[in-house]
């Protein structure tokens, strides 16, 4: 049995108030849409089509190739948008699995159930129920004497005994292919001017259909993104989950509350996680690492052993061994070699540190490949930049850079060189010399140090 996912996605979104489509607002970094549409792809093992309306050019252009696209121009109601795949899906699918693009915390595991539920269905559709006290404006399930379900009615539609009932509709549904095509085509039109895709349980039942309802097992997985208080509340239940699998899996976080990780990165075991932590985008740590507090790490790397703290790395590279921080930050092209040393108020951009490299203190360095065991002192800083260039800089193995030196770049310091305290160092020093002074000058040749 072949099943393909339609996700709803061509609504406005209007209780967002936003300029940004709903279905593209970041959860965990990002778009909401992304989380159905997963869950959608591994439920059935093929590419959802995604049903797209308002600002549908921006959505397709922000998800790119996860789905398969189809319009709904205007936008008459949830039924009307599964009709416009009719033509598409035809006879490409023996079961339609249908799903809004805003319930961002429905499971691949409960799509699979829904799935597998409607392939055991006399009847042709299968929807999936909650059960809550917390009606969120969900259309409610009526059921018949038998306790067979009959019908769905909308909030704005129901009659005060049926605005009490606690069984909701979830707005997913698995539906045979051979019957929904037809049945869409008897959807009336409701009296707020849209086709209701929920008419489609009163349709089967009054042609004595058995309709099943599948409860979902946590009431969570249920939530629809309608505006910003729920979008704060799912993005606490998603950022809780990939927390607990983190935990589960070796990991320790002090405070999970307050610690916020993206569900891409990947982290080794027995790595600790202090308070306040973000680790975004393709983040990968090693093991025993330990991070933060107050620490920001986005599309980075970072080896077995490393110590973060309080500092903010974007787009770098950390080998093992390497400790960084308090108050540091590492930018774009960083790459810190095994057992690098940065201590507190550096920068470093677009730069190689070599083995066992230290910069204690207040440093810039940008556009530098710097050798094995070199000290870079205190308030060194690469002058990498004439207002027009970026230049580079070289800094041999095992050199010692004083304290408050200005490199100006492009600049070669060789393996074992030496610069004075305060000098501003504006031509290539040989190695094995001292230079000192502004502009610096080399003034001895240093003996081989035993
Ligand atoms: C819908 C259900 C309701 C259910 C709830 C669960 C209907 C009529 N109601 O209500 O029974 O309890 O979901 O969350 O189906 N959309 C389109 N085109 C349209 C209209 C909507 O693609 O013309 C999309 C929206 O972008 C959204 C989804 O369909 O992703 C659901 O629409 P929404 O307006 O959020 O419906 P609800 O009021 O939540
Ligand atoms: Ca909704």
């Amino acid at each position: 049995m072949k099943t393909i996912a339609v996700i709803l996605a061509a609504g406005q979104g209007t209780r967002m108030h936003s300029s940004l489509p709903k279905v593209l607002h970041p959860l965990l970094g990002r778009p909401m849409a992304l989380y159905s549409i997963e869950a959608a792809q591994k439920a059935t093992g093929v590419r959802p089509i995604l049903v797209v309306g308002h600002g549908g050019d921006q959505v397709r252009a922000a998800l790119g190739e996860v789905a398969e696209y189809i319009t709904q121009e205007p936008q008459l109601g949830t039924g009307h948008a599964l009709r416009q795949t009719a033509s598409l899906l035809r006879d490409r699918a023996d079961n339609i699995l249908v799903l809004a693009a805003d319930m961002p915390l429905l499971t691949a595991e409960t799509l699979a159930r829904l799935v597998q539920a409607q392939g055991s269905n006399a009847g042709p559709l299968t929807m999936l129920t909650v059960t809550s006290a917390d009606q969120r404006g969900f259309g409610r399930v009526i059921r018949d004497p038998a306790g067979r379900p009959q019908a769905i009615v909308e909030e704005a539609h129901a009659t005060p005994e049926q605005l009490a009932i606690r069984e909701l509709n979830a707005g997913v549904y698995c539906i045979a292919a051979g019957w929904l095509w037809g049945a869409l085509e008897r959807v009336p039109l409701s009296p707020k001017g849209e086709y209701y895709l929920t008419d489609l349980v009163r349709i089967a039942a009054e042609d004595g259909l058995p309709v099943q309802a599948l409860a979902v097992e946590e009431a969570a997985e249920a939530i629809g993104v309608n505006n910003r208080l729920h979008l704060a509340e799912a993005e606490a239940f998603l950022r809780q989950r990939v927390n607990q699998d983190w935990m589960l899996a070796g990991v320790t976080l002090l405070d999970p509350a307050s610690t916020y990780i993206e569900p891409d990165v990947v982290i080794g075991q027995d790595t600790v996680i202090w308070p306040n932590t973000y680790l975004q985008g393709k983040t990968i740590v090693g093991r025993g690492c330990s991070l933060g507090p107050n620490t920001i790490i986005r599309d980075s790397r970072l080896g077995d052993s490393c110590e973060v703290l309080a500092s903010v790395v974007e787009m770098a590279l950390l080998e093992d061994h390497v400790d960084i921080g308090p108050f540091a930050h590492l930018r774009k092209g960083t790459h810190l070699a095994q057992g690098v040393h940065m201590g507190n108020f550096g920068e470093i951009k677009n730069a190689y540190l070599g083995p066992g490299t230290k910069m204690g203190h207040f440093s810039y360095v940008g556009d530098a490949t710097v050798g094995p065991n070199v000290n870079i002192g205190a308030g060194t800083v690469t002058c990498n930049y004439d207002g027009e260039q970026k230049h580079h800089t070289e800094i041999g193995a095992g050199a010692f850079i004083g304290s408050d030196t200005m490199l100006v770049a492009p600049l070669k310091i060789g393996a074992g060189a030496r610069t004075g305290a305060g000098s501003v160092v504006t031509k290539d020093v040989p190695e094995k010399s001292l230079a000192v002074g502004i502009p610096a000058r080399v003034i001895r040749k240093l003996e081989k140090r035993g």
